[in-house]
């Protein structure tokens, strides 16, 4: 058994209590031995793994590229389910971040040229100043995806889907993959 349709049964589930907020998922990195987490959105699923966008340049950018080992964690509190999920980070086809570029606002697309994410800046009116700047430089034309801002997919090798049970017996449900082949196995809460 696949725990993709496990994943996209309870990813629907969570859909109805959060139209936006369900796609959003913890994302951890590590490079020289220390972890970072923070959150994204999952923007697409795909049949060999789940895809966010970022930038690459970003710290979790440079750890994705010293170690492309990933860790990604949702946490639906209304259905009292959590799915972890281990597998491995290869950046997407021009293509595929071409298209997503393209489909966002404006806006957001101009605050991606804008922002080096995660380097330092003297104070909120520089990030406006280069916003304005930018916006004037793509006056009237398509504006173009920058190099650095790429979709992400992430190859599962591991799941585990939780859910709360009375009496603080919850159930979990491990799924590993071997010679190409889904196992699942219980563990205890
Ligand atoms: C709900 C939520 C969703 C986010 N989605 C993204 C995202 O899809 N891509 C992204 O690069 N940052 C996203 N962020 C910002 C990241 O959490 C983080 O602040 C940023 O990417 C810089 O992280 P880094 O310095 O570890 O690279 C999101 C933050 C929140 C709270």
């Amino acid at each position: 058994m696949n725990p993709l349709s496990k994943f996209k049964a309870w990813f629907r589930l969570a859909k109805k209590e959060y139209p936006f907020d369900h796609t959003a998922f913890n994302l951890s990195t590590s490079i020289n031995n220390k972890p970072y987490s923070r959150m994204v959105l999952l923007k697409k699923i795909l049949p060999d793994g789940f895809i966010f966008f970022t930038n690459l340049n970003s710290n979790k950018g440079k750890q994705f590229k010293s170690n492309s080992n990933l860790s990604m964690c949702f946490y639906w509190d209304n259905l009292k389910k959590q799915i972890r999920i281990v597998g491995k980070g290869k950046i997407c086809l021009e293509k595929e971040s071409d298209e997503y570029f393209s489909s966002r606002l404006r806006g957001s697309q101009i605050g991606a040229w804008a922002s080096k994410q995660s380097s330092l800046i003297k104070n909120r009116a520089f990030l406006i100043k280069k916003y304005k700047d930018y916006e004037k430089k793509f006056k009237n034309i398509p504006i173009p995806r920058p190099a650095y801002w790429v979709g992400i997919k992430i190859t599962p090798i591991a799941y585990e889907f939780w859910e709360e049970g009375e009496f603080r017996l919850h159930k979990r449900e491990y799924f590993y993959l071997k010679k190409n082949e889904w196992f699942r196995k219980i563990l205890s809460p």
